[in-house]
């Protein structure tokens, strides 16, 4: 059937080499690493924490680090393989369009869009909290804009449109500022869990996994899909508060994946890609479990502070210094993951009008700078829109379900390929398949399913929205389709 359609793996490495919409291949290995530590290591780690420690798990939030990290890891290991099979722009997208077809890619793409662009201007929006919070603490109060109840956040469109600025200046200019503020987070965790040490009472951590506690849950649309279908009563803590907070610091691991976006800037990609993936996400799974287990020694877990668990746990043992010196590694490591997050949406959409299913002319690459400009601004605008103008600490799970949604389609991915074309030299071969795919897509189903049910309904509005673009747009303008029709 047409909306089946694919294309080959061969056409999409001979499509990313043409000219007018070639991008630069700078980038090694040790930088594909620093860009994935540059939008991983985020949100997640310095607010997070707290609340699942906190809601959901106690001290055993650092098992929580480590299921999520295995979910994670067994994702990590199918887009290893697809990246060095495939070392072309779009990620998930691209994977799709050579293995399962041209609608599903397209679905893809555009649910790509919720981890990325929607990820950007939630992150922009926890960035300017932290930011404000940084300046009371230095005597300077920010003023607030709005009218009645709503208010312009403008500190995350200025910082949106900032990184936007950074970004059509160039991938190597990015990748300097992003290695000089991942050298100052990645120092700042290492602080946390070096200092906190010392502060860390050995009574805090039992019991280690606290009893199961029923809760009259949460109802209606606010609870998880599971409750609903299931009926399962809802308990915090215990061994299923385990995986209850695993599903909430996924969100820490969310863009080890981004990395395989930059497969065209790359100089070699087929080697490279997959030790950039796997490596980012090893080397932070190893800090998280580290700083949870650090800062949920620090104090008794319920009285981990929501908005701020790092630097609040100093606080409250005496060292507002170092409280301080923490937030400005927050402030940094959420500045790169808005960059970096961007960066992966404009290589997404850069693919996708490359193919003709977004407007061909937004593919165009800037003669000096060489970066998709016209697509990163666009990006930037709507980003820096939807983090001035909508509260969207409602849509963060939107980021979390379109992820793991994404990871489904790229395990699915590399089993169909490894039928379809067993031929294709694969420079990284997963382990274990169809195992270990299968596997993977049964634990993020499983994470999905952790998600609340208003999340689900937004999920699948948003995508028959897709749809209904595809339908009157994208089918038409393909140009896989289109070379088929002259063709024949
Ligand atoms: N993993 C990124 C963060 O935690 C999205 O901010």
């Amino acid at each position: 059937m047409g909306i089946f359609r694919t294309k080959s793996v061969e056409q999409s490495i001979q499509d990313a080499e043409g000219a007018g919409n070639r991008l630069e291949r700078t980038l090694s290995a040790l930088d594909l690493t620093v860009f994935g530590l540059g939008v991983i290591l985020g949100t997640g780690i310095f607010t997070l924490t707290g609340l699942a420690a906190r809601d959901y798990a106690g001290p055993s939030v650092a098992l929580s680090f480590v299921v999520a990290a295995v979910v994670c890891g067994l994702a990590a290991l199918c887009y290893a393989e697809f990246a060095s099979t495939l070392p072309v722009a779009g990620s998930a997208y691209t994977f799709a369009y050579a293995t399962i077809g041209e609608f599903p890619a397209w679905i893809i793409g555009w649910d790509l869009m919720l981890e990325m662009a929607l990820g950007a201007a939630v992150v922009a929006v926890g960035w300017s909290g932290y930011f404000t919070s940084v300046m009371e603490s230095l005597g300077v109060t920010l003023p607030v804009v709005g009218v009645g109840g709503w208010t312009f956040n403008y500190l995350a469109v200025i910082v949106v449109l900032l990184l936007t600025w950074l970004l059509v200046g160039g991938i190597k200019m990015s990748a300097r500022f992003n290695l000089v503020m991942v050298v100052l987070k990645v120092a700042v965790i290492l602080l946390v869990i070096f200092a906190g040490l010392f502060f860390v009472n050995g009574a805090n951590y039992t019991p280690f996994v606290p009893p199961a506690k029923a809760t009259e849950g949460v109802s209606g649309l606010a609870a998880p899909l599971i409750q609903v279908l299931f009926g399962v009563t809802p308990t915090v803590y215990g061994t299923a508060g385990v995986f209850a907070a695993a599903a909430v610091v996924f969100f820490a691991y969310i863009g080890f994946d981004v990395v395989a976006t930059a497969a065209e800037e790359t100089r070699h990609p087929q080697r490279d890609l997959p030790i950039g993936i796997i490596a980012s996400l090893a080397l932070c799974a190893l800090l998280y479990v580290a700083v949870s287990m650090v800062v949920v020694g620090m104090l008794p877990f319920h009285q981990l502070s929501e908005s701020a668990p790092l630097a609040d746990a100093f606080k409250a043992v005496g060292q507002p210094w170092l409280a301080g010196l923490i937030s400005i590694g927050g402030i940094s490591g959420m500045t790169t993951v808005i960059l970096i997050l961007m960066l992966g949406q404009s290589r997404v959409f850069f693919a996708m009008s490359r193919d003709g299913l977004l407007p061909k002319g937004l593919a165009a690459v800037h003669p000096l700078r060489r970066t998709p400009y016209k697509i990163t601004i666009i990006i930037g605008v709507v980003t820096a829109a939807l983090a001035g103008f909508i509260p969207l600490s409602t849509l963060a799970e939107m980021v979390n379900i379109g992820t793991l949604f994404a990871f489904v389609v790229v395990a699915v991915g590399v089993v169909v390929l490894r039928r379809t074309r067993p031929d294709l030299p694969r420079s990284f071969r997963a382990p274990l398949v169809p195992w270990l795919p299968a596997l993977a897509v049964l634990a993020c189903v499983y994470l999905m399913l952790n998600l609340a049910v208003e999340t689900w309904l937004r999920f699948v509005v948003w995508m028959a929205l897709g749809v209904v673009v595809y339908r009157l747009y994208s089918a038409r303008h393909s140009r896989v389709a289109l070379s088929r029709r002259s063709r024949s």
